[in-house]
């Protein structure tokens, strides 16, 4: 499916909300199954990568059941009736994580430690990304893990694990859940050092539940837990959806938007932080906290912005928001420079040469830096064919980047959008936008 978008003359007006938060609902899903009795998660996100951890929990004996899904936001209320940390069946056959990182990275944590063997697959795109990372700290920890040239599909022969003290070499919350939940298992105490702070859900769900996880700094340490409380939670909508309707509303010459009920967590905010920096009028109306998580609504307008340079420990709280501060900063005066974000070459495509290719295909100025990239603005772009090269996030940005394009843009496989954000599309339709799908 191709996605096409003309330049918008009319600024984009409304009041939305976006599918609940990604991370979170793949948590509420994996947590929820550890539970001792019946977890009930509002608001979770229940389609595209969300639906591999579901499905994966399924066929490893969990009863959860969706109500009231709304299909439009590919979203609903979930029941799922926790099997205790020990209550876990052997799947039937090899557990499909389809393109979710987060998926296969997590049940890595999960299964290491049972009481039986599971192989963990999935689509192409995902047994091109490293799992080393998990695999390796996981294997210090006495797991027994097979990969093929540090790739998936990985055979997991269920063991006894044992506590490690570890430094994460990448501040990646993936890697960081996967030990964490591997330490609910194992004997003595789990100790992990960040380089950095990258998102937190997984110890504010744990915590919550009331496990033994204590945080310092950068330091998070667990030990092993006999049993873990039922959440009843509602999941915020996810920031990093609404990141490319805060990209639209700011780029559309007079535009003026209400983005409801977004989760602030502050290691997710970093895009918020480097669009301030550009002088991005965004106003946080009505914080508050929902359950363990801050959320509030956010009214973005549409006005001059200047270049910036983010680097550093901002990079991982917005992580995959930085494609599309590219996509803003071609629009904003002077040079906007990205740095220490390799890893952006290890997500559901290398996003940095994607994004350059893309962005120049629209006749933006953006150079390729080996940790990031160099933005030159504001140009003038021109409509074109691009590609998202079957990556989500990459689809959306360019989605965006056509609002601002001279004539019309053809994003070509935009459909995988649906993987984080079902109704993409339509939201922004709704607020204005002249955006149409079309066959091919
Ligand atoms: C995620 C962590 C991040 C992020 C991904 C979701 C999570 O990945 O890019 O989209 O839910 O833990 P890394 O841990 O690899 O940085």
């Amino acid at each position: 499916m191709n996605a096409v978008v003309t330049l918008s003359r009319q600024p984009l007006r409304g009041r939305v909300r976006v599918p609940g938060d990604k991370s979170i609902s793949h948590r509420a899903l994996l947590l929820g199954a550890l539970a001792d009795g019946t977890s009930e998660v509002a608001g979770a996100l229940l389609e595209g990568d969300c639906s591999a951890t579901m499905r994966c929990m399924q066929a490893l004996g969990v009863d959860i059941r969706v109500h009231d899904f709304d299909p439009r936001h590919g979203m609903g209320r979930l029941t799922i009736r926790g099997q205790g940390l020990r209550g876990l069946r052997a799947p039937a056959g090899p557990l499909d994580c389809q393109r979710s990182g987060t998926t296969m990275r997590l049940l890595c944590g999960i299964l290491a430690g049972q009481p039986f063997d599971v192989m963990l697959t999935g689509d192409p795109q995902l047994l091109k990304r490293p799992m080393r990372r998990v695999t390796e700290p996981l294997r210090l920890m006495g797991a027994v893990i097979r990969d093929t040239d540090g790739r998936a599909p990985l055979s997991i022969e269920g063991r006894p694990l044992h506590g490690i003290t570890y430094t994460l070499p990448v501040a990646s919350a993936q890697v960081k859940s996967a030990l964490l939940l591997a330490g609910l298992y194992a004997e003595g105490e789990t100790h992990l050092h960040n380089p950095a702070p990258s998102r937190d859900h997984t110890e504010r769900m744990l915590r919550a539940m009331g496990a033994d996880i204590y945080e310092d700094g950068l330091s998070v340490r667990i030990r092993p837990a006999r049993h873990l409380t039922p959440l009843q939670m509602e999941v915020p909508g996810d920031l990093s959806s609404a990141a490319f309707l805060i990209a639209a509303g700011v780029l559309v010459p007079g535009s003026d938007i209400i983005i409801e009920n977004v989760g602030l967590n502050p290691t997710r905010t970093g895009l918020l932080d480097a669009l301030w920096a550009m002088g991005a009028c965004i106003e946080v109306l009505d914080q508050h906290t929902a359950g363990d998580e801050p959320v509030g609504d956010l009214r973005v307008r549409a006005g001059e912005l200047r270049g910036t340079e983010v680097a550093g420990d901002l990079i991982p709280r917005a992580i995959d928001e930085l494609p599309v501060l590219a996509v803003v900063a071609a629009q904003a005066h002077g040079q906007t420079v990205i740095r220490d974000a390799a890893e952006l070459r290890v997500k559901e495509t290398d996003r940095i040469t994607a994004m350059t290719a893309q962005l120049r295909r629209l006749g933006a100025r953006v150079e390729e830096l080996p940790d990031g990239m160099v933005i030159e603005g504001p140009t003038s772009l021109r409509g074109a064919v691009v590609d998202s090269g079957g990556d989500h996030r990459v689809a959306m940005c360019m989605m965006v980047a056509g609002l601002v394009a001279d004539g019309e843009t053809v994003v070509q496989d935009a459909g995988c959008a649906a993987d984080s954000y079902p109704g993409f599309i339509d939201t922004l339709a709704a607020l204005g936008a002249q955006i149409r799908t079309s066959g091919g």
